[in-house]
């Protein structure tokens, strides 16, 4: 029988008990349990929606369609560190280019700055109760680099390989830490992430980056696979806070249920840390990243 991972109720004001840090030292990852309402969660939920609601598929079902407008679509991934741009799961289309499911059920994810873009995702992404979590894992001056609304869709949704979030957002030294809310029960049907606790130790195994002709690249620095069958289960109620180091080696199934699965993430680096200019998420000047002060 696996082990279960360290699963805390949310402390009140968000600061980490020294069991909650111990416990993230030792897995590289903690859950809080009802660390935001369930109807802060609708409530997102429903913004997203609303959001989803003024996209066009059109735009981007182009994408997938000939080579060169692949190339397209990387610009449109690249592109998007300081937007709000739609990523549609690569089961999305049938062979006559329709959409198979409704437009929210055919989205891989949403990304990557509502946070500073939208106001009610600014609102979720930005509370005391966050700035005092963030204080706690040793950050002095998080930033939030970018926002993930990952919807996870009945039935089409895809399988995440193992990774580490490091390997795509990369600082020297290395500060990134995920921060991952389910908006809905996440569970074992659904596509519930796992961990390999304590792998985070190891070190970073790839590094994705921009080459000097702009396309991303990523590099293995160490091929050794992961230990998967270590794997443990992530399964988490609305409401639940995820919170994971940089180098923890983390996946998810597919979703082949009939009940999708929502999730918002937030990815903190700390601005004294360099940060590359080959990382694919680069800011606009306009735009410039901010910590959790409302
Ligand atoms: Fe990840």
């Amino acid at each position: 029988m696996n082990k279960l991972l360290p699963t805390f109720a949310a402390p009140p004001d968000g600061r980490l008990s020294a069991e909650m840090l111990s416990a993230f030292a030792d897995d590289g990852v903690i859950v809080l349990r009802e660390f935001v309402t369930v109807e802060a969660c609708a409530a997102l939920r429903q913004r997203a929606l609303e959001l989803v609601a003024a996209f066009d598929p059109a735009e981007v079902r182009s994408v997938f369609s000939t080579t060169r407008q692949e190339q397209l679509g990387d610009s449109y991934f690249i592109e998007s560190g300081d937007k709000i741009r739609f990523f549609l799961e690569n089961g999305a289309f049938n062979d006559a280019g329709e959409l198979r499911q409704a437009k929210e059920h055919s989205l891989n994810k949403m990304g990557h700055a509502m946070h500073d873009l939208d106001p009610a995702f600014d609102r979720f992404s930005r509370t005391l109760k966050l700035a005092n979590a963030a204080a706690s894992l040793g950050f002095e001056d998080p930033v939030i680099l970018q926002s993930m609304y990952i919807f996870k869709p009945p039935r089409i949704g895809g399988e995440v390989v193992c990774h580490q979030d490091s390997t795509y957002i990369y600082t020297e030294p290395e500060s990134c830490i995920g921060f991952w809310f389910a908006l809905e029960d996440a569970t074992t049907e659904n596509g519930c992430m796992y961990f390999i606790p304590g792998a985070h130790k190891s070190p970073l195994k790839k590094r994705n980056y921009r080459q000097a002709n702009g396309t991303l690249v990523t590099e293995t620095l160490d091929d050794t696979p992961w230990p998967e069958d270590q794997k443990v289960a992530a399964p988490a109620p609305a409401g639940s806070l995820v919170i994971f180091d940089g180098r923890a080696p983390h996946l998810s199934g597919p979703n082949l249920s009939d009940k999708s699965r929502h999730a918002y993430t937030l990815h903190v680096i700390d601005r004294r840390c360099h940060y590359p200019a080959e990382n694919w998420l680069q800011r606009s000047d306009e735009l410039p990243l901010r910590g959790f002060d409302a």
